[in-house]
């Protein structure tokens, strides 16, 4: 099957970056949320990468126009009617993902291959609401997504080799790296990565350290880009929760339990980068 058009449902960090690596690949992309706002911030956060990389030589600007002629803003799901692949980035939770999935499943065409960006949650649980639950896949793009090569393809239990398979190609056609994994909580990535950011906040927690040099530890210690800190922010402190979450509950160990602080800083707003503030302070 041919993939064409193609709809991010969600213009926060991960959907906006989605629509633009799709658009800049050659892809007709809807970029679609529910709020206004979010949508016009993403819409205009792609323009401003856009105007940077011609700014740095990277693109021309008849590359930046066309991406950005390919690109449409949506607020309304039925968009997807049109559409072969739809990529939901809404937020990390099973309850509303759910229900973009089973909404999505009377909208989308036949053919079309609904997958999730989840960063932790069940793939086979999420394709359980649809009607082509073989059509379901998991399609975990790393941020920020027009930087980082690696695509995790996870597979639920129906997931069958055709979609795959399509998956595969259009990760590589977006020049991204494919890795397959099963359907696990937090699959690979987050299994290894969120534990030892909740283990970094715990360090802060228990007054082991500062976040400053609990992140300069990891960045000249260990070579990180970013400290675990400065990534929690990047990634977005709810998201962390709601992973640690995920994994908590999926494989039921205490080692998985998400560090009380964490739970605080969500309860008060604190969601790092995206809310100006989490451990660090950022300009809004
Ligand atoms: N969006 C798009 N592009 C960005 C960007 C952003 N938010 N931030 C930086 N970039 C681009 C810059 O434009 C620059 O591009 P060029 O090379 O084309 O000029 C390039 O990235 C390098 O940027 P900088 O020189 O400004 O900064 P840097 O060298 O410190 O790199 C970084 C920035 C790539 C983000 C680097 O700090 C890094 O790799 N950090 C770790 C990121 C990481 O671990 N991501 C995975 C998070 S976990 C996840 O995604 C899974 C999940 O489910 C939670
Ligand atoms: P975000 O909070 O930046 O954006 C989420 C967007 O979804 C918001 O703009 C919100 O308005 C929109 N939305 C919520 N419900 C919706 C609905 N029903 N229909 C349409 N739009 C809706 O979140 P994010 O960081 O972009 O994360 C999105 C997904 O990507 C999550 O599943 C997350 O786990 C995953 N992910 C995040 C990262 C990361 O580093 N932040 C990395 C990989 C995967």
């Amino acid at each position: 099957m041919a993939i064409k058009k193609v709809m991010v449902i969600g213009a926060g960090q991960m959907g906006a970056g989605i629509a633009q690596v799709c658009a800049q690949s050659g892809f007709d992309v809807f970029l679609n949320d529910m709020n206004e706002q979010a949508l016009e911030k993403g819409m205009k956060n792609i323009e401003k990468l856009l105007t940077r990389s011609v700014d740095k030589e990277k693109i021309t600007e008849s590359d930046k126009s066309e991406a950005l002629n390919r690109l449409q803003p949506s607020t309304e799901l039925t968009d997807a009617e049109s559409c072969d692949l739809v990529i939901e980035a809404v937020v990390e939770n099973m309850e509303v993902k759910t229900k973009v999935f089973s909404d999505l499943d009377k909208i989308a065409p036949k053919h079309a291959i609904l997958a999730s960006n989840t960063s932790s949650l069940p793939i086979t649980e999420i394709a359980a609401v649809t009607n082509r639950p073989e059509q379901v896949i998991g399609m975990h793009f790393m941020n920020p997504v027009p930087v980082m090569k690696l695509v995790e393809i996870i597979r639920g239990l129906q997931t069958s080799d055709e979609t795959y398979q399509a998956i595969e190609e259009m990760t590589n056609n977006l020049s991204k790296a494919p890795v397959e994994v099963n359907d696990f909580p937090g699959f690979v990535a987050n299994r290894v990565l969120m534990p030892m950011i909740n283990e970094a906040i715990y360090t802060v927690y228990e007054g082991v350290a500062s976040p400053e040099d609990v992140d300069t530890v990891m960045k000249l210690g260990m070579n990180h880009p970013m400290g675990p800190l400065t990534l929690a922010d990047f990634i977005g402190l709810d998201t962390c929760l709601y992973i640690m979450e995920v994994l908590y509950e999926g494989f039921g160990d205490s080692k998985y339990r998400p560090c009380p602080l964490l739970r605080k800083y969500v309860k008060a707003g604190w969601l790092g980068k995206k809310s100006g503030r989490g451990f660090y302070q950022y300009e809004k």
